[in-house]
């Protein structure tokens, strides 16, 4: 059915995490807001969010250090517009947030070393010049973030709110963007009008067999926007996150503030390792400790390293880490006193949908922000914390935009973009083995997932080179044809979450081989330095329109 079809929403927004939120509570009351998200409201990358908000507030820190850093930490990808504008408005963000209901942590009479004129404590993160990070909770910054947001939203009488909706395609009309068609709880199709829409829908971790990112991280935006036409940049710069415990096959993430409070990486052998891979030590970009970590591992022939917190006061540890510290002991590690093994997890989609400093996309009418879009902030390598940030500050500004009532087209943020449209759907698969694909036929879409997400972790992770990745295109060819081959009646949620993930893997691989070099997150074997005199600096890609 067509919900109230000659009434549309004035916006309706895909996803429920910071940027979703804030945007919608930013909206003036007077505009109609549907609110679709795939599972319960708050179920989203933001709520396992740990470190905190990255926001220059004390004495000693400035907007001017904050831009510095990011950009440094960006390899020199980011775009400094965007940079600008995030790390200006973010203290006003912060502000706006607090008056939201969010409680972040403050110092207990003066008690503290790191705090703002204000009293808020402050944490520390890699490759951040100052202490910078309001936290809550301890490490609980983006369930307290949720909290705040989700209760506001719900007393919104102007929000309309689809829980366990998941958006099956983005709706065009003459090219421009009208809505959005999504299946409800029960299945039945649901289509939505509205005069703007927003893709909120976060990121892609969950293309990746190790990762921080909950379940429901399966690239759904991207590929809608993907199918819609719309231009998708850098995805070849996905950030791996040093540290998720890997205790009893899980896969948690600790926080970078633990290496923050001045956490140390060892090896097996008990070497704390860092000071020999940089002078930032534990504190380098993430890109830089990841890749030691792997180094290590290798060349010990082992699949993990060692987080230690055994020098570190005990109980002010398990104080400021609190969800952490709960986490290992259910493991049976206490956070101070036991070496943590830890090792490397896909952790945040660095490039996304193409949108300038409004959040417009190229598809008129169709906006995305937070991290299923690419501003171009954090470049080659995000610096830890700036992704609420980024999610509050655009989902703030992109809700001004359209308060505005600003309706003009994406201009293209990059001078130097290069726009591919080597893609048609469904993939070819004309060189494809015959045999394997039959021996493949009965995999169920869990177990495609699965085999994606194995091919993904082995070719397109940490390090990448031509052939392995020819190799993953390879197959993940063959898994897409498998999944075009199923009867209509079986192409149910699972089925497009998986469609999603296998089209978005093909984009990354594609993306991944086009740059040939090495860069922030993306490592080539075959490519190991960086190329300073690069033809383009950013690759786009957009699905020809004849495949719409
Ligand atoms: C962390 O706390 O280490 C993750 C925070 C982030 O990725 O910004």
């Amino acid at each position: 059915p067509i919900l109230d079809d000659n009434q549309p929403f004035t916006v309706a927004i895909v996803g429920g995490g910071i940027a979703g939120l804030s945007l919608a509570l930013r909206l003036p009351e007077t505009m109609r807001v549907a609110l679709l998200t795939k599972g319960q409201l708050g179920e989203s990358n933001t709520r396992y969010a740990q470190g905190g908000l990255a926001v220059a507030l004390a004495q000693d820190d400035s907007p001017q250090f904050h831009f510095q850093d990011t950009m440094a930490a960006g390899a020199g990808l980011c775009d400094a517009d965007a940079v600008r504008i995030l790390v200006e408005h973010g203290p006003e963000a912060a502000r706006w947030l607090m008056e939201q209901g969010v409680q972040f942590d403050r110092a207990q009479a003066g008690s503290e070393a790191h705090v703002t004129p204000d009293g808020f404590l402050l944490g520390r993160e890699g490759a951040h010049s100052r202490w910078r990070v309001l936290h809550a909770g301890g490490d609980a910054t983006g369930y307290e973030i949720e909290r705040a947001l989700m209760m506001a939203v719900r007393a919104r009488s102007s929000i309309t709110i689809f829980e366990k909706a998941f958006v099956e395609d983005l709706v065009l009309e003459g090219g421009k963007c009208v809505g959005v068609r999504a299946s409800d709880r029960d299945g039945q199709t649901l289509t939505l009008r509205a005069e703007a829409t927003v893709l909120a829908s976060g990121g892609a971790g969950g293309l990746w067999l190790h990762t921080s990112n909950p379940s429901g991280a399966t690239a759904d935006g991207l590929a809608l926007a993907w199918r819609a036409g719309a231009a998708l940049v850098d995805l070849e710069f996905m950030q791996i996150h040093p540290t998720v415990l890997v205790a009893n096959g899980t896969s948690h993430l600790i926080s970078e503030a633990v290496r923050g409070e001045g956490a140390y990486l060892r090896n097996h052998a008990g070497e704390r390792f860092m000071p020999r891979y940089s002078v930032q030590e534990e504190l380098a970009p993430r890109d830089v400790v990841a890749r030691a970590i792997r180094r290590e591992m290798l060349l010990e022939e082992t699949d993990c390293q060692y987080l230690d917190l055994r020098h570190l006061p005990a109980e002010k540890m398990h104080a400021r880490f609190p969800t952490i510290s709960a986490f290992c002991r259910e493991n049976g590690l206490n956070l101070a006193r036991d070496l943590l093994p830890i090792a490397p997890a896909a952790h945040y989609c660095m490039g996304g949908v193409m949108v300038d400093t409004h959040g417009r996309t190229s598809v008129p009418a169709l906006y995305a922000v937070g991290e299923v879009s690419c501003t171009g902030v954090h470049g080659a390598n995000r610096l830890g914390s700036n992704s609420l940030l980024e999610g509050l500050v655009y989902g703030l500004r992109v809700a001004d935009t359209l308060a505005a009532q600003d309706e003009q087209r994406a201009s293209v943020p990059w001078s130097s973009l290069r726009t591919s449209s080597i893609f048609k759907t469904p993939a070819m698969v004309s060189d494809m083995d015959v045999q394997s694909l039959s021996a493949m036929k009965e995999m169920s879409f869990a177990q495609i997932r699965g085999k994606l997400r194995q091919l993904m972790w082995e070719y397109v992770s940490l390090a990448r080179s031509h052939d392995g990745l020819c190799t993953v295109q390879k197959r993940v060819r063959e898994l897409q044809t498998l999944l075009t081959r199923r009867r209509e009646d079986e192409m149910n949620r699972s089925w497009h979450e998986t469609r999603n993930m296998l089209q978005v893997a093909e984009l990354v691989i594609v993306a991944a081989l086009e740059r040939r070099e090495s860069r922030g997150s993306h490592w080539r074997l075959d490519y190991q330095t960086t190329d300073e005199n690069l033809e383009y600096r950013h690759f786009a890609w957009q699905r020809q329109q004849i495949d719409v």
